[in-house]
C-alpha cells in the first residue's frame, strides 16, 4: 500500500468511528430526521423508479429511516440491501426493520466505494444524504453503476450550496473557527457540501457511465421546537461537525457551542425553530 493509499484508509477509518459513536444520535432523531425530510425521500425513492416486487440498493443507509419506506414499496416480494460503512449504525438498521417486521430487509457493512455486491443485481439504488461524505464519490456512483442492471434506476439526495443551507454553513464555519483550522474549500472532497452544484453532481454522475441524469433542487425545513432541540440533534449525531470540534478541550468545546447556539436563533420563529435547506436530488438510469 503507497502512502496515499494509507491516509485515505486512516481517513476512511476516521469516518467510520465518527458514524459508530454519532450512530444512536442519528437513531433516536428518526422521527425528526424523518419529517424534514419527507418530500426528499419520497422524490428520491420515486425518481429512482423503485416498484413493487423490485431489488433496491440503499447505500449509506445509516439507521434505515428510508429503508423502511422502500421495503414499504417493494413489499415482501422484493428486497432491500441496506449497507453503511459504520457497524454500529448498520446494526440499528437492521433492529429497525426487524421490529417493523420486514423480512425482505437486509442490512451489510459495506464501503460504499467498494460494495461488494454482485454486478448487474439490483433494479434500482438510491442514497439518502451519503454520497457528499465519500472521499471519492466517483467511485461511489461507479459501483452502484456496477450493481444496478441495465436500464436500473438511480436517486441521490445531497445538500445543495452553503448559501442555501446556511444553518449548516453556520455550523461549519463556527466549528472550523473555534477548532483553529483554515476554513477549508466548502465543495473539498468529503465535505457537507462537496456534490452542492447541479453541475458538478451531474458531471460525476455521467463520468460514472448514467445517462439521463437530471438533478433537482428542493427545500426542506428542518423544523424543531426550539434552538435547543436542534442542537441536540447536531450535537448528538451530526459526526462532520463532532469531528472538527474533536480535538478540543471540554471548555473550548463549550465555547464553541454557545457561539453556534448564537448564531443558530437567527432562525427562530414566533412558533418554534425552523432552519432552511436546500437538497439536490439526482435521478439517471444505467444504459
Ligand atoms: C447523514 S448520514 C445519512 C444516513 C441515512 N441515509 C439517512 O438519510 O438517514 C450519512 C451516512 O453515510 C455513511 N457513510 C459515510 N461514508 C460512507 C462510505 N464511504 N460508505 C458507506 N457509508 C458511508 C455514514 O456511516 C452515515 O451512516
Amino acid at each position: 500500500m503507497n502512502s496515499s493509499e494509507t491516509g485515505s484508509q486512516a481517513a476512511k477509518a476516521l469516518v467510520r468511528a465518527q458514524w459508530d459513536t454519532a450512530a444512536r444520535g442519528w437513531d433516536a432523531h428518526s422521527p425528526e430526521i424523518r419529517a424534514w425530510l419527507r418530500g426528499a425521500t419520497d422524490a428520491m425513492i420515486a425518481m429512482a423508479g423503485v416498484k413493487r416486487g423490485a431489488r433496491v440498493l440503499d447505500v449509506a443507509a445509516g439507521a434505515g429511516d428510508q429503508t423502511l419506506d422502500i421495503a414499504e414499496r417493494v413489499g415482501p416480494a422484493g428486497a432491500v440491501v441496506a449497507t453503511d460503512l459504520s457497524p454500529a449504525i448498520v446494526a440499528l438498521a437492521e433492529d429497525r426493520a426487524r421490529g417493523a417486521g420486514f423480512t425482505q430487509v437486509h442490512c451489510r457493512v459495506a464501503d460504499g466505494e467498494d460494495l461488494q455486491v454482485e454486478a448487474a443485481s439490483f433494479d434500482a439504488a438510491v442514497c439518502r444524504l451519503g454520497l457528499m461524505l465519500f472521499l471519492d464519490p466517483l467511485q461511489g456512483l461507479r459501483e452502484m453503476h456496477r450493481a444496478l442492471r441495465p436500464g436500473g434506476g438511480v436517486g441521490t439526495v445531497v445538500f445543495s450550496a452553503p448559501e442555501r443551507n446556511p444553518c449548516v454553513a453556520i455550523l461549519v464555519a463556527t466549528a472550523f473557527r473555534h477548532a483553529g483550522l483554515p476554513v477549508r474549500d466548502p465543495y473539498a472532497p468529503g465535505s457537507l457540501f462537496s456534490l452542492g452544484s447541479p453541475r458538478r453532481i451531474d458531471a460525476l454522475f455521467v463520468e460514472a457511465g448514467f445517462r439521463d441524469v437530471a438533478t433537482t433542487a428542493m427545500d426542506a425545513v428542518f423544523r424543531m421546537p426550539s434552538v435547543d432541540d436542534y442542537l441536540a440533534f447536531v450535537r448528538s449525531s451530526a459526526s462532520p461537525i463532532l469531528q472538527i470540534l474533536a480535538g478540543l478541550s471540554p471548555a473550548r468545546a463549550q465555547a464553541a457551542w454557545d457561539d453556534i447556539r448564537e448564531r443558530l436563533r437567527a432562525f427562530d420563529t414566533p412558533t418554534g425553530w425552523e432552519g432552511p435547506n436546500e437538497l439536490l436530488i439526482t435521478a439517471a438510469r444505467r444504459p
